[in-house]
């Protein structure tokens, strides 16, 4: 069983990663500053450190405590407040995962899953997308996340040091056992805001483009269940301690849900009709992501359990 300190443990995907390591058997404790993290999404069994990944003395305290595995999820994931304000994402994401390299290879501490995005891949050149594919960042987040892959890429070559970087496409859902129950706060991320639509928290959804070349005119994406993302880290985890070699994976499903369709379905969890004005296109978005998940289910034998979108949207409705 394997010491883990995971990074960003009390946020949306770092909860569920904390419990799928827990129920896994594995030691865990979390880092986190709690600017968007919870203190509810915390579990009683894993230690609970308050800390940034700015402040290096803190940082490297919290990595002497004898780890096997580093799980990072700390970062600031705003596609648009990356381009207004990319400053704050070099900062938090670029040096903060610095500190975390450099914390790491001090301490002795050799394997990191890292939190990648499909934003670095950009505009698909093909589809669906697969880890050969070239690399052309639309917006500073995607371009933090591909920068902190390369660095990884050069300590794995230099130090005593492994890593599987994850490159998530559209995490939605929630623990169906309803342990975790933080609900993100001022997310702008599609699911989140028709939620908040459904649960009256919010007038009304705007769909960005209806004149895309899709079967319905809206964007097409492949949401993924966060409980089937935190399960990858498991796997990634363990491959790294049997000995595995640092390599960067897609996790997606493989299919592709347009806006409208995902509409459609949270009215039929919700029950009702949701208030929906289509407006213009939101500028960088892509018509289409779907994701390849081969090189994820070769390497670590990971396939989404999740495959309804209807399903995943109740795990979310279960929440409020
Ligand atoms: N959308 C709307 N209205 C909204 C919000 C979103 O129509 O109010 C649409 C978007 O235009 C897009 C789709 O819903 O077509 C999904 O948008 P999200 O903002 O939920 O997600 P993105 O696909 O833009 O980006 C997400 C994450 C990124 C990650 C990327 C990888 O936010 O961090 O997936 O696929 F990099």
């Amino acid at each position: 069983m394997a010491k883990v300190l995971v990074i960003g443990g009390a946020g949306y995907i770092g909860s569920h990663v904390v419990k799928a390591l827990l129920k896994s058997g594995h030691g865990v404790a979390v880092y986190d500053n709690l600017s968007t993290g919870q203190k509810i999404n915390l579990f009683k069994e894993a230690e609970f450190i308050e800390g940034d990944i700015l402040d290096t003395a803190a940082l490297q305290k919290a990595m002497s405590g004898g780890f096997d595995a580093v799980v990072h999820l700390a970062a600031k994931k705003a596609v648009g407040e990356s381009m207004e304000k990319p400053e704050i994402y070099s900062t938090n994401n670029i040096c903060g995962s610095l500190n975390i390299l450099n914390a790491m290879v001090g301490c002795g501490v050799r394997n990191l899953v890292f939190s990648s995005s499909a934003a670095v891949y950009g505009m698909p050149e093909y589809l669906p997308i697969d880890e050969k594919h070239p690399f052309h960042p639309l917006n500073y987040y995607g371009f933090t996340k591909l920068e902190i892959e390369k660095y990884m890429e050069w300590y794995s070559r230099l130090k005593d040091f492994r890593y599987m970087a994850l490159r998530y496409f559209n995490a939605i859902g929630y623990d169906a056992e309803g342990d975790i129950r933080g609900r993100e706060i001022g997310s702008q991320n599609l699911l989140p805001i028709v939620m908040d639509v459904a649960a009256g928290r919010r007038e009304k959804l705007s769909v960005f483009g209806r004149d895309y070349e899709t079967r319905d005119g809206t964007c097409i994406r492949d949401y993924v269940h966060v409980s089937d993302l935190a399960r990858a880290h498991v796997l990634a985890i363990e491959k790294l301690m049997a000995g595995a070699e640092s390599d960067s994976l897609n996790l997606g499903t493989g299919k592709g849900t347009s806006v409208d369709e995902m509409i459609q379905a949270a009215e039929k969890v919700v029950g009702r009709k949701l208030n929906v004005e289509y407006a213009g296109r939101r500028a960088g978005d892509p018509a289409v992501l779907v994701a390849s998940y081969d090189k994820a289910k070769k390497v670590l034998g990971w396939e989404p359990a999740y495959t309804d979108v209807e399903e995943i949207i109740r795990t979310t409705w279960n929440i409020e």
